[in-house]
C-alpha cells in the first residue's frame, strides 16, 4: 500500500465509524478494522481525529475578471493551494461566456488557464449570458460540463437573461438533462435601489445592502421556480441569503420540484453590521449580507434539510482592487475569500454551537455537491475504489482566524478575530498528501480537470 491512516473516526454522509484506511494508486483500497492487516510506505496515526471525504466547493471564482478588467487576487495556483490547506480537494469554478462569443471556446480557454496551475481537482460550470450558441450546450456536456449558470441581474454588465430568454434556456437545459444554476436577484429592483441610494447621497457600504433588498431575491427565486415548473428543468439556486428565499426553496421541495439550493458561510456568520465595521467596504458581495433573522432562518433551513449545499463563492480582491475605502459602494468589486476557512468555520458553527450531526456537515460540504454536480461517488464519499481525497480533522485544535495564518493572496479576511475549535491538519488528494501540519508538502500541480456526469434522469 502507498498510505495507511489508522485509528481515525471516519465520517461520511451515512455515519461515523472507527476504522482504518488503506490507500493504493490514488484510490481507497480497503476500509478495515484490524490496524495490523496492511503495511505501507507511510502510516498516519489518526487517533482522536476525524477523517472526512475532501470538501467539494462547487462555487468558487479564481482569476475572475470583473468589470472587464480586474482579476481577482487568487490565481488558480494560489487559490487551490489555499483550498487544500482548508481541507478542500475539489472545486468547481466558472467559464463565463462573453456576450456574443462562443461559450465552448471560452470554456476551452479557461480550462487551459486552470490546467497548468491547479493543486486540487476542478470542474467548470459555464455561465450563459445570452442565447447565442445555445446549441453548444451539447458540445459542452460532452466536454464534461453538466451545469450552466445564468444571472437575472447585472444588466449593466450584459450578464442577465430576460424572462423569455430564460424560458428558452430552461427548455434547452431540460432537453439535454443538464442543471441550471441561478444567480437570482430582480434586476429592475436592484438597479432602482442603487439609483435611489445615489440620488440620496447614500454611498457607504451599508447602503449596498439597502440597494439590493430582500424582495429582489424573493421575486427572482419565485419567478425562476415558476419557469422551471413549466419547463420541468432542474434548478440549483446559488447563494441564498434571505429567510424568504429559503422558505421558497422549502415550499418548492414540498411540491416535489427538482430544485436545490446553497448558502455560504458569510451569510451564516456575518450580517449587515459587517458593512458598518472599519473597512466594511471589503465585505461587499452580491447578494449582500442580511439581518440576524435571516442568519437564523438559514441555519434552520440547513437543519431541516432544505438547504442542500454550503459553498464559499470565494472571490477575493485586494484592498486596492476594492478601492481602499474611497469608492461609493456601487463601484466596489464584489466578492470575499472563504475557501480556506469554510470547513473549520462551519464545523465550529454547526457542530460545536448548534450540535448538528457531523454526518450532515459532510453531506452539505462534500457529498451533496459531488452528487448534484455529477462527481459522486469518486468525490464526496469514503468508499472502496473511489478517489482517496481525504481530510484529517482535529476537533481539539483552537485557532483564531487571522489573515497571517492563511494562505490565500490577500492581507485581510472577513472572519479575522473569530475563534474556532476544530482544524484540518492534513489534506490528501488521490492518495497524495498535499498539506500536513500547516505545511504544503505535496506536488503543487497535482490537480486535474474533472469531466462531470449529467445527473438529471
Ligand atoms: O459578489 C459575488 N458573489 N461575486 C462573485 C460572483 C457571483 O455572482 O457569484
Ligand atoms: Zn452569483
Ligand atoms: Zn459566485
Amino acid at each position: 500500500m502507498d498510505l495507511i491512516i489508522k485509528n481515525g473516526s471516519l465520517v461520511d454522509s451515512v455515519g461515523v465509524y472507527r476504522a482504518n484506511l488503506a490507500i493504493n494508486k490514488g484510490k481507497i483500497e480497503a476500509i478495515y478494522s484490524n490496524p495490523d492487516r496492511f503495511s505501507a510506505e507511510k502510516t498516519i496515526d489518526a487517533e482522536g481525529k476525524y477523517i472526512f471525504p475532501g470538501v467539494v466547493d462547487s462555487h468558487v471564482h479564481f482569476q475572475l475578471q470583473d468589470l472587464g478588467k480586474e482579476i481577482s487576487t487568487d490565481s488558480f495556483a494560489s487559490g487551490t493551494q489555499a483550498a487544500a490547506f482548508g481541507g478542500c480537494t475539489t472545486i468547481i469554478d466558472f467559464a463565463d461566456q462573453t456576450r456574443g462569443a462562443s461559450p465552448l471556446k471560452g470554456f476551452l480557454e479557461r480550462q487551459k488557464v486552470a490546467n497548468s496551475q491547479v493543486a486540487i481537482d476542478y470542474g467548470l460550470h459555464v455561465s450563459k449570458t445570452d442565447l447565442e450558441f445555445l446549441d453548444e450546450i451539447i458540445a459542452l456536456i460532452n466536454e464534461g460540463v453538466s451545469s450552466f449558470k445564468f444571472f437575472t441581474t447585472y444588466s449593466w454588465r450584459n450578464l442577465d437573461l430576460h424572462d423569455s430568454e430564460l424560458i428558452k434556456f430552461f427548455s434547452v437545459i431540460r432537453k439535454n438533462r443538464a442543471l441550471a444554476m441561478g444567480h437570482l436577484e430582480n434586476d429592475s429592483i436592484v438597479q432602482q435601489g442603487i439609483q435611489q441610494m445615489i440620488d440620496e447621497g447614500k454611498l457607504d457600504p451599508i447602503h449596498h445592502a439597502e440597494s439590493r433588498p430582500h424582495i429582489a431575491e424573493e421575486e427572482a427565486i419565485q419567478k425562476a421556480l415558476l419557469f422551471v415548473q413549466k419547463t420541468k428543468a432542474k434548478l440549483h439556486i446559488a447563494h441564498i441569503t434571505t429567510k424568504e428565499g429559503s422558505d421558497l426553496l422549502r415550499t418548492a421541495k414540498q411540491q416535489d420540484m427538482r430544485v436545490t439550493g446553497e448558502t455560504c458561510p458569510h451569510y451564516l456568520l456575518l450580517n449587515e453590521k459587517a458593512y458598518m465595521a472599519e473597512d466594511g467596504y471589503l465585505n461587499l458581495m452580491s447578494p449582500p449580507l442580511r439581518y440576524a433573522k435571516d442568519q437564523q432562518a438559514l441555519v434552520n433551513r440547513i437543519k431541516d434539510g432544505t438547504i442542500d449545499l454550503i459553498v464559499t463563492d470565494h472571490c477575493e480582491f485586494s484592498r486596492k482592487s476594492k478601492g481602499n475605502g474611497n469608492l461609493p459602494f456601487y463601484k466596489v468589486l464584489n466578492g470575499i475569500p472563504g475557501i480556506e476557512t469554510s470547513l473549520p468555520l462551519m464545523y465550529d458553527l454547526l457542530i460545536n454551537k448548534y450540535k448538528m450531526d457531523i454526518t450532515k456537515l459532510i453531506t452539505l460540504m462534500s457529498t451533496n455537491p459531488a452528487k448534484l454536480f455529477g462527481l459522486y461517488p469518486q468525490k464526496g464519499s469514503l468508499q472502496v475504489n473511489t478517489d482517496a481525497d481525504l481530510v484529517i480533522f482535529d476537533p481539539s485544535i483552537e485557532k483564531t482566524i487571522r489573515p497571517e495564518i492563511l494562505h490565500h493572496n490577500i492581507d485581510w479576511n472577513p472572519y479575522s478575530g473569530m475563534k474556532v475549535k476544530g482544524w484540518p491538519i492534513a489534506t490528501i488528494l488521490r492518495g497524495q498528501i498535499l498539506c500536513e501540519n500547516g505545511e504544503f508538502i505535496g506536488p503543487k500541480k497535482a490537480g486535474k480537470f474533472l469531466a462531470r456526469q449529467l445527473t438529471y434522469q
